[in-house]
């Protein structure tokens, strides 16, 4: 680990634009700098470089980040790769930190494990194309499926010889280590006697996102009854199956420039869509997609589309990941490739061009495609329907970030058309998935009491679109202000103290912020100035988590509008938020008091309408009546200055 007192000597020498004006021609336009996007195609230069903020944006694709996040994606670095660009290029020397011995035991084991598959790669290339074995039998097999000598070079393939150990005593002759070999796959051992484990075996190795081989796929050139028709490296220190999309380390530029990635379930159908020039695709293994699979394609692009074999399970596989799909703000396509082909085949059989046609014109709206699929299914069947229905809005409530709220809107549309249902009435229902979920989190915050009702209370629905917009999109936009103003002000004076003790002291340890992200931040947040060390905005956007990086760059970026009455003149002097920070602070935290109070009584309402006795009664009023005086209170000191 690169030491804290490095980093800090890093960011400090930072100049943004001349880091990204070594890869970008900028011409300095107003306080910022402008260029042509490094990271889509554009004629007109949309690429904003803000030196003040440090931090870029391009408003043609939306990418935006900081100084190593741009190292990170144009130049491919890990965060520790691009801290010690910056540091060679400044001058810096690099402190490394000691790590634990289980850290150090796990790197070494890593690097080991690396070292030995790029070893085995380069063995199992050379049995492809020079072994009499390889080449009659693994190379032809490849060729005659239609593989070109130089794709198969590409992807670094081999071949894994019938003979028992031929590996294992070639690798054990270099000195490599048996307990290792075992870890990495590569050999087993049975009844004593190690043997390889990849015996007749095309060999697909693996890359990680530095070209680095971190696994194998290997497959049986003849498929038989009596073994796997696949066999892949086990999970180990470098191999960890629900992190890896085979492909991406070929597919990434391409799914950068194209801003879609297409999803195929199996390794050849990869290398053959790559070979007929379509190579923003990676493959899942057929299993359905992780989180982590998800964020992985989240951080090229926001569009995934599915490219299956119109078998059932194939499909169904997908579907499982469409609701994490949709979490993660990913839009997802669909496409089926007809008949008993996969896309290896298909693309062979069609042809490169007629392919990308098909793709075009055949790639279907996910959740949609659903709908169609499952009305089918229902027929007339109304109780069927009905089941659908609700599951169409349980999965369109999942598009909960705010960006998204127009997506949303439009799904509602489409499916209330669909489904031949009033639009009105499905947009009901996704809110009550909305506030099941809201109801959820308060009760497990330990806020309320779990409710006796389930949650199909009918109380629940909000009644009309903008008691939606507030859940959606004013909540979001709240919580996200409190935090810019604990990131901007939080070292300002407050009282005795400083801004960022009385706003952690309001915000307590009940979680009062509902998206996670933001949590995180808090978390960190806290973690940082408890640790005395300054939480500024400018360290937030410098931390190795890119995501909330990125998160902590849209909330800086996009100040929200203030309501007229905060522009107010003084003395002739416009007022700016800086001057009027005391009141934005307060105004931000009694908005989430307010909301928190809000929920409260609508909670405590419904307990009010489901009470039997008097005594019961008499003590929900009572707590209705308490709640409406913090309110009012609340509101009083808000006054009329609330962020918009
Ligand atoms: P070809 O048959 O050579 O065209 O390969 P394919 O990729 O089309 O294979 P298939 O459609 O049968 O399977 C799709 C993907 O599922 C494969 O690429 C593998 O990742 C995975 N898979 C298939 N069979 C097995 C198996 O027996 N074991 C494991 N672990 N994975 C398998
Ligand atoms: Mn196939």
């Amino acid at each position: 680990m690169i030491s804290q007192n490095t980093i800090q000597q890093i960011l400090s020498r930072i100049d943004i634009t001349e880091i990204i004006g070594g890869f970008v021609k900028l011409k300095k336009r107003g306080a910022n700098y402008l260029g042509l996007c490094p990271f889509h195609n554009e004629k007109t230069p949309s690429f904003t470089v803000s030196p003040s903020k440090e931090i870029y944006k391009c408003f043609g694709c939306g990418r935006s980040g900081n100084t190593i996040s741009f190292l990170m994606e144009h130049e491919k670095y890990s965060y520790v790769e691009a801290l010690k660009w910056l540091a060679q290029k400044y001058n810096v020397e690099v402190e490394e930190t000691e790590s634990s011995p289980e850290v150090k035991a796990m790197q070494q084991a890593a690097d080991s494990l690396y070292i030995i598959n790029g070893f085995a790669q380069k063995y199992f290339a050379e049995q492809l194309f020079s072994s009499d074995e390889g080449q009659n039998i693994a190379l032809s097999y490849l060729k005659e499926r239609g593989f070109r000598e130089e794709t198969i070079k590409k992807f670094q393939l081999g071949y894994g010889l019938e003979e028992r150990d031929a590996f294992a005593k070639v690798a054990l002759a270099a000195q490599y280590n048996q307990d290792l070999l075992q870890k990495s796959g590569l050999v087993v051992v049975r009844d004593g006697r190690i043997s390889d484990n990849y015996r007749g075996r095309i060999i697909f190795p693996v890359h990680n996102q530095t070209g680095k081989i971190q696994g194998f796929g290997a497959r049986l050139i003849r498929n038989n009854d009596r073994a796997p028709k696949y066999i892949n490296t086990p999970e180990n220190e470098i191999y960890v199956k629900s992190r890896i999309l085979y492909g991406m380390y070929f597919a990434r530029q391409a799914i950068d420039k194209m801003d879609e990635c297409l999803l195929v379930e199996g390794y050849t159908d990869v290398i053959s869509l790559h070979q007929a020039g379509i190579e923003n695709v990676v493959a899942s293994g057929g299993t359905s997609l992780t989180h982590d699979q998800l964020r992985l394609i989240r951080k090229y692009t926001k569009h995934l589309t599915i490219i299956y074999d119109g078998d059932q399970a194939g499909v169904k596989a997908a579907l499982r990941g469409l609701d994490m799909a949709l979490e993660e703000g990913l839009s997802v396509k669909l496409v089926l490739i007809p008949d008993n082909d996969d896309p290896d085949s298909y693309v062979n059989k069609i042809g490169a061009s007629a392919f990308r046609e098909f793709i075009a014109t055949s790639r279907k709206d996910f959740i949609l495609f659903q709908i169609e699929l499952a009305l089918r299914d229902a027929g007339a069947d109304s109780n069927k329907k009905a089941i659908l229905v609700n599951q169409i809005a349980e999965t369109i409530s999942k598009i909960n970030k705010a960006e998204d709220f127009t997506l949303q809107q439009d799904y509602i549309r489409k499916s209330a058309e669909l489904l031949k249902i009033d639009e009105a009435g499905l947009l009901g229902l996704v809110n009550k998935f909305i506030r099941d979920r809201v109801g959820k989190f308060e009760t497990k915050a330990g806020m309320v009491e779990p409710s006796a009702s389930g949650p199909d209370s009918e109380q629940a629905i909000p009644e009309n679109e903008d008691e939606l917009f507030n859940l959606l999109f004013r909540d979001e936009m709240q919580e996200r202000a409190i935090i810019r103003s604990l990131l901007e002000f939080g070292m300002k004076p407050w009282e005795e103290r400083k801004v960022a003790d009385y706003m952690l002291e309001e915000l307590g340890d009940h979680e009062m912020i509902d998206n996670t992200d933001l949590n995180k931040i808090l978390d960190i947040y806290k973690n940082w100035y408890g640790q005395g060390f300054e939480p500024t905005a400018k360290n937030f956007l410098y931390q190795e988590d890119q995501h909330l990086s990125t998160m902590v760059v849209s909330i800086m970026d996009f100040p929200y509008e203030l309501s007229p009455n905060w522009k107010e003149h003084y003395e002739g002097k416009i007022l700016t938020r800086e001057d009027l920070y005391k009141e934005e602070v307060i105004s931000t935290i009694s908005y989430l008091k307010l909301r928190k109070i809000k929920r409260l009584m609508e909670m405590n309402q419904k307990d009010l309408e489901k009470s039997h006795t008097p005594e019961e009664q008499v003590m929900y009023i009572e707590t209705h009546k308490h709640l409406k005086n913090m309110e009012k209170e609340l509101l009083a000191q808000v006054g009329t200055v609330i962020v918009k």
